[in-house]
C-alpha cells in the first residue's frame, strides 16, 4: 500500500540547517490545514497568519494590534447584575500591594537543588540521553530554570493580554454593574504583570519572548469586534487555562516567593473566571441563536487544542537544542515529560467546567474533548461555585505534591 507523505514527514530529506528553517513554517501550516470550519478559519485565520508565519510577537516592539468594538456606555446606571456587584465588592475589598504584600527580600536561587522550583523529574531526562544528549546535572537544573522562566514568561505575556483585554470588555460590555467590576480586574491585571516581570526580572534574570500560539489567541480576542468572544477569549480560555497551570505550579513549587505570588494571583483570577462565567452563561443562553452557540463552542475547542497539543516551549527547545536535536524530537522529550505532560493536562481541569456552565460543551463536541483525553474534566467545578478563598483553600488542602514517573 502506498501512502502520501505529509509536507512535515518529507522534510527528513532535507540538509538538517534547512529542515530547521523550514520545519516551523510547515508546523503552522498544519495548525492552520487542521481548523477545518470556514468561520473558525475566518476568525483565527488571519491572526494565524500573524503569529505563525510573519511571528509579529517576535518582531520588537510595539505590536499593534486594531480592533473595531463599540464603547458601550448607559445614562441610566442601572444595577442590572447582582452578582458581577458583589464580585465588585469583594474585589475591591480583596486589592493587594505587590510592593508591600510580598517578600522580596527572599533570595531565589533557582539552580538550588535544595529549594527545587520544580520537581526533578519535570523534564525526561532519559529521553534526552537516548537522543544522545547528556546533560550535566547542573545542566539538569539549568534547563529547568530556564523552563520555569519560558512558563512565568507566558504568564506574564498572558496577563498584558489580560490588562488590555479587561480595559476593552470594560468599555464593549453592555451590564453596567459587570463595567465596575471590570475596572477592578483592570487594576488586578495590571498588578499581576508587576508582580510576574519583578520576579522574572530580578529573581530568574530571564524572559522569554512570546508563544506563537499564545500570540494568535491573543491577537485573535483583541481584534474580534464581538465582546463576548474576547470574554469567551480571555476570562474563559486564556485565564481558565492559566489558573490550572497556577494552581498546579503552587502546589509543587518549593520556592516560597513564587508560592506567595501565586497563591495572591489564583485568588484574583477565581474572580475573573467568575465573573467570565456569570456574563458569557446568560448572553449564550439568552441572546444566541443555535449557530451562534455553535461556532463558538467549536471555536473554543479549536483554542483549546491549539494550547493543548502546540504549546511546546521551542523557545526553550531554540535556546538549548536547536541543531542537537530535530522538533519532532524536542516534541517527543515535551510529550514524555512527566512535569510538562501533567501541566497541559491540568491547565484544563479549571477550563471545561467552565465551558459546560456557559453552554459550550454540548453533546456534539463532547466526544472531541474525550479523543482529546479531556473526559475526566466533564464534571468538574465551574467557577461560579468556587470563590477565591475555597479555591486557595482547595489547593492548600490538597497538598504540595510530587510527580509519579510514568
Ligand atoms: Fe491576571
Ligand atoms: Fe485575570
Amino acid at each position: 500500500m502506498t501512502r502520501h507523505l505529509s509536507p512535515l514527514e518529507r522534510l527528513p530529506r532535507l540538509p538538517s540547517i534547512v529542515r530547521e528553517r523550514v520545519e516551523p513554517y510547515f508546523e503552522a501550516l498544519d495548525v492552520m490545514t487542521a481548523v477545518k470550519d470556514p468561520k473558525i478559519f475566518a476568525s483565527l485565520g488571519p491572526s494565524g497568519v500573524r503569529g505563525l508565519i510573519l511571528q509579529r510577537g517576535k518582531q520588537g516592539v510595539p505590536t499593534l494590534i486594531g480592533s473595531k468594538h463599540k464603547a458601550h456606555f448607559d445614562w441610566s446606571y442601572p444595577s442590572d447584575q447582582p452578582e458581577m456587584l458583589e464580585l465588585y465588592r469583594r474585589a475591591k475589598a480583596g486589592q493587594w500591594d505587590g510592593e508591600r504584600d510580598l517578600d522580596w527580600s527572599i533570595s531565589v536561587d533557582p539552580d538550588n537543588p535544595e529549594v527545587p522550583m520544580v520537581p526533578e523529574n519535570f523534564f525526561n531526562a532519559d529521553k534526552i540521553r537516548e537522543f544522545g544528549i547528556k546533560l550535566t546535572p547542573a545542566e539538569g537544573l539549568r534547563l529547568t530554570h530556564s523552563t520555569v522562566a519560558w512558563m512565568l514568561s507566558q504568564f506574564l505575556h498572558g496577563e498584558q493580554g489580560a490588562l488590555l483585554a479587561a480595559a476593552q470588555v470594560t468599555e464593549a460590555v453592555q451590564f453596567f454593574d459587570g463595567k465596575l467590576y471590570g475596572a477592578t480586574q483592570v487594576v488586578d491585571e495590571a498588578r499581576h504583570v508587576e508582580v510576574f516581570h519583578r520576579y522574572l526580572d530580578t529573581k530568574l534574570d530571564k524572559l522569554y519572548q512570546i508563544n506563537d500560539n499564545l500570540f494568535v489567541i491573543i491577537d485573535a480576542l483583541m481584534a474580534d469586534s464581538r465582546w463576548d468572544m474576547k470574554f469567551l477569549g480571555m476570562q474563559i480560555m486564556v485565564e481558565g487555562l492559566a489558573l490550572g497551570a497556577f494552581g498546579m505550579l503552587y502546589r509543587i513549587t518549593k520556592e516560597p516567593l513564587l508560592k506567595s505570588l501565586l497563591g495572591r494571583v489564583i485568588q484574583d483570577e477565581a474572580r475573573h473566571v467568575h465573573y467570565g462565567v456569570l456574563a458569557l452563561r446568560e448572553h449564550i443562553r439568552t441572546q444566541l441563536s443555535e449557530a451562534e452557540r455553535q461556532e463558538r463552542e467549536d471555536w473554543a475547542f479549536e483554542v483549546a487544542l491549539l494550547m493543548r497539543n502546540r504549546f511546546l516551549s521551542y523557545e526553550v527547545y531554540e535556546e538549548w537544542f536547536e541543531g542537537l536535536l530535530t522538533r519532532a524530537q524536542w516534541q517527543e522529550v515535551v510529550n514524555t515529560s512527566p512535569g510538562l505532560e501533567l501541566f497541559r493536562q491540568v491547565m484544563f481541569s479549571r477550563l471545561v467546567p467552565n465551558l459546560r456552565d456557559i453552554g459550550l460543551l454540548s453533546d456534539r463536541i463532547k466526544p472531541y474533548y474525550a479523543e482529546a483525553g479531556l473526559a475526566k474534566y466533564f464534571d468538574g467545578v465551574s467557577a461560579r461555585e468556587l470563590d477565591e478563598t475555597t479555591m486557595i483553600s482547595a489547593l492548600d488542602a490538597a497538598g504540595s505534591f510530587e510527580i509519579a514517573a510514568e
